[in-house]
């Protein structure tokens, strides 16, 4: 029995014996030596078996494994700089576990859609395997940071009587008798939260029945949602380029060798620290304008527009104070220009387009009761939310933030469908 470890861990036991446990990524030979590529979750690293040195029956053994048929390996680690990892394994034994025959996903390239057809599989590979890893640190660096600020974790409901955002984009289900949606977003629930406990912030998934087919767009996708009371949209701001800047860094200093395996050029995420740049949405279609585009005040932005406005910094850049008319009912007016009203978009560099969306909130009852009639949203489901400016109402402000775009960023990814385990896209619900 030798002591059982994970590739991760192989340079604590240079020049001992160990056994690891995991899957065959790929496999050379070279008549007499085997080089057997090992991963377990946790790395990849060569096991080399000598037939001289192993004897017949293991050499055997080793060259009837198959593409991610799963081993045992028991072998001696050595340091080797020439070896990926640093280190590499002198095979004593393998114990065959579970066979692989005719594994579809082969190392050389494949397209887009038969991969997504076979991601319970894809996932195994080095890169979509790191870049898991980059979306779990980004999850914990984002729980880190809101968690060191005293915020409270709360969940809100997956299923709910109304949508946050506009009806539009819902997924309708039956409740029992009654009609319930997937959540689009769990703001409004947030907002009650924050008024029981001050700072709260929600991480989970959302739905969106958008008929979009864009590299930006998932039909179902996490978002970090803050809410905070008594944050002014000045206070908001400030949180999110504090809490964007720590999670980048949190990446670079956390998954240097996943970024690496990614093939992600670090040097433009080193420049996200705050202030970020801020333009107005005035200055911004002003701007497109000057740069020739057919855009006019009171339009919003498509993602070309979003692209450009982003190309000209080094760092993700807030547009601020959207037209009324063209933002969710809930967003507090400016009270020098009520046509516009004070929220924030964050783009993101290098045409990831739109990361955050976040805004100060209607704390005035008759304010919001008026936009509940503007927008012939019903009271019955949403009473509640216009009664939380009946007791205690305080000004708020909040954001959400899409993690599948964030990780596509931070990634330099394509797409956001590799930023997320099991994707849901337009026409896509398998595996
Ligand atoms: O801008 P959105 O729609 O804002 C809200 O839902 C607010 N209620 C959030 C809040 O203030 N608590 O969405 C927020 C973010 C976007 O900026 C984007 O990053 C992401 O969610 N997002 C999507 N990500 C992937 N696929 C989609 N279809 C997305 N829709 C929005
Ligand atoms: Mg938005």
């Amino acid at each position: 029995m030798y002591p059982v470890t994970t590739i991760h861990h192989v340079g604590d036991y240079v020049g001992q014996t160990v056994t690891l446990r995991g899957w065959l990524y790929n496999k050379r030979s070279s008549g007499k030596i085997q080089f057997l590529q090992l991963r377990d979750g946790t790395g990849v690293i060569q096991c080399v078996a000598v037939k001289n040195e192993v004897g017949e029956e293991i050499f055997e053994k080793c060259s009837k494994l198959t593409q991610e048929s799963s081993l045992i390996v028991h072998g001696v680690v050595r340091q080797d700089e020439r070896a990926a990892g640093g280190y590499e394994i002198t095979v004593l034994d393998v114990e065959p576990v579970g066979e692989s025959v005719d594994y579809p996903i082969t190392l050389k390239e494949h397209g887009v859609d038969f991969l997504l057809d076979h991601r319970h599989l894809w996932i195994r590979t080095p890169r979509q395997r790191a870049i898991l890893k980059v979306r779990a640190e980004i999850m914990r660096a984002m729980a880190d940071f809101l968690d060191s600020r005293e915020f409270t974790r709360v969940d809100p409901p997956i299923l709910t009587p109304s949508s946050a955002e506009g009806t539009t984009e819902l997924f309708h289900i039956k409740y029992f008798d009654e009609d319930a949606y997937l959540t689009q977003s769990g703001q409004m629930y947030m907002e009650a939260a924050a008024m029981a406990l001050g700072k709260v912030y929600s991480m989970g998934p959302t739905f969106r029945a958008e008929k979009s087919k864009t590299r930006r767009h998932l039909i179902e996708f996490w978002m970090i949602e803050p809410e905070m009371a008594f944050y002014t949209h000045e206070d908001n701001v400030k949180l999110q380029e504090e809490f964007i800047s720590y999670v980048v860094q949190h990446v670079l200093s956390h998954c240097e060798s996943e970024l690496k395996t990614i093939g992600r050029d670090i040097s433009k995420l080193e420049s996200v620290k705050p202030p970020f740049p801020r333009l107005t949405y005035d200055d911004a279609i002003a701007w497109l304008q000057k740069q020739g585009h057919d855009i006019q005040w009171g339009d919003d932005f498509g993602a070309p527009h979003e692209t450009e406005l982003a190309e000209q910094f080094d760092r993700p850049v807030f547009i601020e104070k959207y037209p009324t008319n063209i933002k969710a009912f809930y967003m507090q007016p400016d009270p020098n220009r009520p046509e516009v009203v004070l929220c924030a978009d964050l783009l993101a560099p290098e045409g990831y387009g739109e990361i955050i969306g976040g805004s100060e909130r209607i704390h005035d009852y008759d304010l919001l009761k008026q936009r509940f009639e503007e927008h012939n949203l019903p009271e019955e489901s949403y009473g509640w939310y216009l009664e939380l400016r009946k007791y205690g109402s305080v000004p708020h402000s909040g954001f959400g933030i899409g993690l599948e775009r964030t990780v596509a960023w931070i990634c330099g990814l394509e797409h956001v469908r590799e930023a997320n385990p099991f994707p849901r896209m337009l026409y896509r619900l398998y595996p």
